[in-house]
């Protein structure tokens, strides 16, 4: 099992304003809690104990939110809105959070990097803040890497959801070396055009590493943007001769990227209609407006 997660939030959400000029993407609602809480009960529920958020500027209201607030606490425990206080207990999760700050936005790699400290000798979950994974199952996508991770001694494990040939060039793309839904990555590539895709896999914000991606990282020459591409810390790991393992999302597990006007909007109305109390009068009301 795999106890540490490293949790990525200082990107600057700049495709989803104006709605993150002063908020962060990862607080951005999707039905009842912000997006960056699915992301946590997801990885409690993997059995991570020591979580690291990478924040930045703006972000304290991540801090503020997994904070204990005794003053709610107990204005909600005297008002008999009881049910509310298991969801809003983050002590109760098991879950202890740290928090580290990325100064400079110089991509997904360097905040990864921050983590060095954190991890120490031990493999490490990282979990992208503006993506919902949503599992049906019992065993979640986490424990599913973790498992292969062991299994196949493997030095990164990726999961990887099958996307339609048109969209291949929105994703960081697998090459796999074998078949199955756990296989062998033969190697990545950033973003190809359709035509030139080795597959359909994208790469779906879940990783376990272990501590060698740190100095690889390390030697990963900024992009044109300046940006340090986690993408290619993967593809030297792949050339480097150690074993990296794609792990397929199941079907009826879904990927949500909150990322970009459209994906929350999809995002949003999928958990609402999905909400046990409230999902229903959605449904009523999409489909009277949808006939209108
Ligand atoms: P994105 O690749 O979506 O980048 O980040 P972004 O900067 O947040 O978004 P745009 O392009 O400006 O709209 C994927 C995840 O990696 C984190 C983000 O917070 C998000 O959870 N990230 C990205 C960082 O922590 N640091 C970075 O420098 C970049």
């Amino acid at each position: 099992m795999i106890r540490k997660a490293v949790v990525p939030v200082a990107g600057l959400g700049a495709r989803l304003l104006p709605a993150t000029k002063s908020q962060p993407k990862e607080m951005l609602p999707v039905a009842k809690k912000p997006v960056v809480q699915y992301i946590v009960e997801e990885l409690a529920q993997s059995g991570v104990r020591q979580l690291l958020f990478i924040t930045g500027r703006g972000k304290t209201s991540i801090e503020n939110h997994f904070d204990r607030d005794q003053a709610l606490m107990d204005h909600l425990r005297q008002t008999n809105k009881g049910d509310l206080l298991a969801e809003l207990d983050f002590e109760q999760s098991g879950l202890h959070f740290w928090y580290t700050r990325q100064s400079v936005q110089r991509g997904l790699g360097d905040a990864v990097l921050h983590g060095e400290a954190f991890a120490g000798n031990d493999p490490f979950i990282v979990a992208l803040g503006d993506s919902i994974i949503r599992t049906p199952g019992d065993a979640t996508i986490c424990e599913r890497m973790a498992a292969a991770y062991e299994e196949r001694g493997a030095a990164a494990v990726i999961a990887v959801e099958e996307v339609p040939r048109e969209h291949v060039s929105l994703y960081g793309i697998v090459e796999p070396a074998t078949d199955g839904g756990v296989f062998t990555v033969g190697t990545l590539v950033e973003k190809p055009r359709p035509e030139e895709a080795p597959s359909r896999l994208a790469v779906a914000g879940r990783y376990i590493f272990a501590p060698v991606i740190f100095d690889l990282l390390r030697r990963v020459a900024p992009d044109a943007c300046g940006e340090i591409q986690l993408t290619d810390a993967i593809r030297m790991v792949c050339e480097s001769g150690r074993r990296v393992v794609g792990v397929k999302l199941e079907p009826a597990e879904k990927r949500y990227d909150i990322g970009s006007i459209p994906s929350y909007f999809e995002t949003f109305i999928d958990f609402a209609l999905a909400d046990p109390d409230h999902g229903g009068r959605v449904r009523d009301y999409l489909t009277a407006l949808l006939r209108a």
